[in-house]
């Protein structure tokens, strides 16, 4: 089969490669002209393991183009646009709507992009001339071609029966559950998937604050809650709260959908309010004295990637900036705009608190002889990933909702 895929970032870059090593022929349709170019000479724009081996792999089943009008001939069309978020938090569907009006052909679309419940079905009266389904994506960065060559389900969202089974036929060789319904359910799916896992962290964020007054462990009581089949262990992990391309930008975009409702969702609020509150409650924990050095381990918004979107380690760097506290970063990937080290030991080099923001492997494996450099030798584990957290030498560690990290408690009976 044929596919064009229009907006090359971790989705549709994802999709197109899942689609070219499944033995389709696939017309990737990119914009912006650097990432174009790049793309075209085999580099993939971002970090994100795999992808470049499908490029050198499948020269022969994969266009890059920057014209839409290229991809007339194709059985399907995805759509794998942004949709950020507007000022106000809602979803901005501008470049949804900017490719769709360049499609000039009829087209049989797949909504790859995150869009608000409603949106296919308004897309339909808007361009009837095309079918329309929405498949939304649950990749995770950092395994994104993975997730797109055995993702947990696939949800196909559509009115249009043919267009149902000729997706439920592709998809279907996958061998993982297909949930085939209507586009609001499907973007539903979508929205409420990724809320109910960032509602699940700010749920043990929560409970790790309290932890820390109580004395408590949140990690042995994550894992404790974890056993029970009907909570899962997964995303109960405590630390700086959640950040990234997705989680905060779809809670936005769902109350925002509630509001223009007439609704309100007080668990989401509260869940987001809580994340907002986390990063607070890490900065506190950095003494208030001006002129103090601390050196940020890891600056992604999580492990495995490069990407700095909403990443909390800006945030809790502006927290700590507004008190003149001199901040230094280091990560194997990511970028920012504060100062940053090139190694390890050049981030600890006379700092008074170190704290690991992102658990990247070289960070959490640190033993504790490696913080000697510092002028003061103390950790804030913001991800309670610290692999010597319980015998920790002379470092002066602090978890989140761990203050009875003592050294001999047993960690199961
Ligand atoms: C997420 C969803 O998981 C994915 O299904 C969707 O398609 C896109 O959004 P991603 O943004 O790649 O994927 O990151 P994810 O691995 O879900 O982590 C999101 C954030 O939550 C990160 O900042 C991570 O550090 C944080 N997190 C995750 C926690 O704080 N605790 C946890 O237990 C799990």
């Amino acid at each position: 089969m044929k596919f064009g895929i229009i907006g090359l970032g971790y989705v549709g870059l994802a999709t197109l490669c899942g689609l070219a090593k499944a033995g389709h022929e696939v017309i990737g349709v990119e914009k912006d002209q650097p990432r174009l170019l790049r793309l075209m000479s085999g580099d993939v724009p971002f970090h994100e393991p795999g992808m470049a081996d499908v490029l050198r792999d499948y020269p022969g089943s994969i266009t890059f183009t920057d014209s839409i009008t290229d991809t007339e001939s194709v059985d399907y069309l995805i759509l794998a646009v942004g949709t950020p978020s507007k000022s106000d938090g809602s979803c901005d569907l501008t470049f949804v709507d900017a490719a769709l009006s360049e499609v000039k052909s009829k087209q049989k679309i797949i909504i790859r992009s995150t869009v608000p419940p409603g949106t296919t079905d308004m897309l339909s009266i808007m361009y009837p001339a095309h079918t329309f389904a929405v498949v939304p994506e649950f990749l995770q960065e950092g395994r994104a071609l993975a997730d797109v060559l055995k993702p947990h389900r696939v949800v196909i969202g559509s009115d249009n029966l043919e267009m149902c089974e000729g997706l439920a036929g592709i998809y279907g060789r996958l061998g993982v559950p297909l949930v085939c319904t209507s586009p609001i359910d499907a973007e539903f799916i979508k929205y409420a998937s990724n809320a109910f896992l960032a509602t699940k962290i700010s749920f043990i964020n929560d409970l790790a604050r309290l932890a820390d007054k109580a004395g408590a462990d949140i990690t042995t009581i994550a894992d404790g809650m974890g056993l029970d089949p009907r909570i899962g262990r997964a995303f109960l992990n405590a630390g700086l709260g959640y950040g990234g391309s997705c989680f905060p930008k779809d809670m936005h975009a769902l109350l925002n959908v509630a509001h223009e409702n007439e609704l309100d969702l007080p668990v989401i609020s509260a869940a987001m309010h809580s994340n907002d509150a986390q990063m607070g409650y890490v900065a506190s924990k950095v003494e208030h004295k001006s002129g103090l050095k601390v050196a940020f381990l890891g600056l992604a918004f999580k492990p495995g990637t490069d990407d700095m979107r909403d990443a909390p380690s800006v945030t809790l760097a502006h927290h700590l900036a507004l008190r003149e506290i001199d901040i230094i970063g280091y990560d194997p990937l990511a970028k920012w705009d504060y100062p940053q080290a090139m190694t390890v030991e050049a981030a600890l080099k006379g700092a008074d608190v170190a704290i690991l923001v992102t658990e990247w492997d070289e960070l959490v494996n640190l033993k504790p002889e490696a913080f000697d450099g510092m002028r003061t030798k103390r950790l804030i584990d913001a991800r309670n990933a610290w692999k010597y957290a319980r015998d920790p030498g002379t470092v002066q560690y602090e978890g989140i909702g761990r203050m009875q990290n003592k050294a001999n408690t047993p960690s199961s009976m």
